[in-house]
């Protein structure tokens, strides 16, 4: 049985893919500061184990603390090597990652995304362990010219967030480079991650005000407030941005096959778009999201947003042919999934 550690484990993604580990027989590692994420989330996936009469209780673990401090990483591997085991991969999702934010912050990005990374990969190291899947993001391809985007597609993020995320990926491409030892590495850009588990226990629970369109669009039908479209004058069939909108419980099975991919084909470095390669416009995910949930979202059009991509749709072949990964779950399945976990947890898990 393989023991993954999970950096940020118990937010929006990395709750998800902590399901989808167990639920492949891995034991899971947890560590996490809840700086923006709630440990309920914990009791929640042993939840939904228990509803299927499975015990996960001494599968999953939980160390609170923060990769900005390297003897807490140290301390985390000292433990699991005393109980008699070890860490056979880490999946590394712990960071900061709200856009407007991170220009206003410049230190704490830098801080939390790339002196955490590279703690967390020294630490590794010194642990002999050398199996990773990072979390990257499509930010990093800025405002790309192209529309379907291949991994090989020019790399120029525009803004600090985008900035910290290629620089983990740079850096884990020099560890990797190295000749004396082999390490095994998978870069995931993600698209739009939206939606929730199926079962409504665990979704995205943010602690600072949301930016992103989905929860915003939640929000909006909860509370009816009016959501702002940014633009309604963009050069596509309906004036609105499109974007590559993928369930997060897909998101999460790539990591589980990311993972098993390393372990089966040993020094590898892969790139790869984690998307659906299909693109929805913004009114085509609220119209979606009243239809399916039978629910107004109140919205008003409003000025473009500085910096929006009109188009960004993942080119995915690259991570179907390499790990026999397929996105299932319909735009439809996202919006119901979305909303029940809502519906489940008006305060999220507070
Ligand atoms: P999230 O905020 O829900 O999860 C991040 C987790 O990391 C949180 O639980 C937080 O408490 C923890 N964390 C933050 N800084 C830490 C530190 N220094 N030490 C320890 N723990 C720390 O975010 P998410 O949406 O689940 O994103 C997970 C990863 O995926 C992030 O790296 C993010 O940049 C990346 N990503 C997210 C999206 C998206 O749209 N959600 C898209 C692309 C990439
Ligand atoms: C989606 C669409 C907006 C809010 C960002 C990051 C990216 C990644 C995912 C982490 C756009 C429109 C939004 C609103 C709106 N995150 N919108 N009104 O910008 O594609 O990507 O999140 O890595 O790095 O940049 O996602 O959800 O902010 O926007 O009309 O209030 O919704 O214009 O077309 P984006 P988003």
């Amino acid at each position: 049985m393989k023991r993954i550690l999970v950096t940020g484990g118990t937010g929006y993604i990395g709750s998800h893919t902590c399901v989808s580990l167990l639920e492949s027989g891995k034991e899971v590692y947890i560590l996490d500061s809840l700086t923006n994420s709630n440990k309920t989330s914990i009791d929640k996936i042993k939840l939904i184990f228990s509803k299927r009469n499975i015990d996960i209780s001494n599968k999953l673990h939980f160390f609170k603390g923060d990769l900005r401090d390297k003897e807490f990483i140290d301390s985390v591997f000292e433990k699991i090597k005393k109980q008699g085991n070890s860490i056979d991969g880490v999946i590394h999702f712990a960071g900061l990652k709200a856009v407007a934010e991170s220009v206003n912050y410049p230190l704490q990005y830098w801080e939390n995304n790339v002196i955490g990374s590279f703690n967390l990969f020294k630490s590794m190291l010194e642990n002999n362990c050398k199996t990773i899947v990072f979390s990257s993001s499509a930010t990093v391809y800025g405002n790309p010219k192209d529309e379907l985007l291949k991994e090989t597609a020019d790399i120029n993020p525009i803004n600090t967030y985008g900035s910290t995320k290629f620089t983990v990926e740079n850096l884990l491409k020099n560890i990797f480079e190295t000749k004396t030892d082999k390490w095994n590495v998978a870069i995931l850009r993600y698209f739009n991650p939206i939606g929730a588990h199926v079962s409504g226990l665990i979704g995205e629970n943010p602690i600072s005000k949301p930016n992103n369109i989905f929860p915003l669009i939640i929000n909006a039908a909860y509370e009816k407030n009016k959501l702002k479209v940014f633009g309604n004058d963009w050069p596509t069939y309906d004036g609105t941005c499109i974007r590559d909108y993928i369930h997060v419980s897909d998101l999460a099975e790539g990591h589980l096959k990311a993972l098993d991919f390393l372990f089966k084909n040993n020094n590898q470095l892969i790139n790869l778009n984690i998307g659906t390669g299909k693109g929805y416009s913004v009114l085509d995910l609220i119209k979606t999201f009243e239809t399916v949930n039978n629910v107004k979202v109140p919205f008003i059009f409003s000025n473009r947003r500085d910096g929006d991509s009109c188009k960004l749709i993942a080119n995915n072949l690259k991570a179907k042919q390499l790990l026999s990964w397929y996105p299932l779950k319909s735009l439809e399945e996202m919006c119901l999934d979305g909303w029940r976990w809502k519906l489940m947890n008006p305060r999220g898990y507070s």
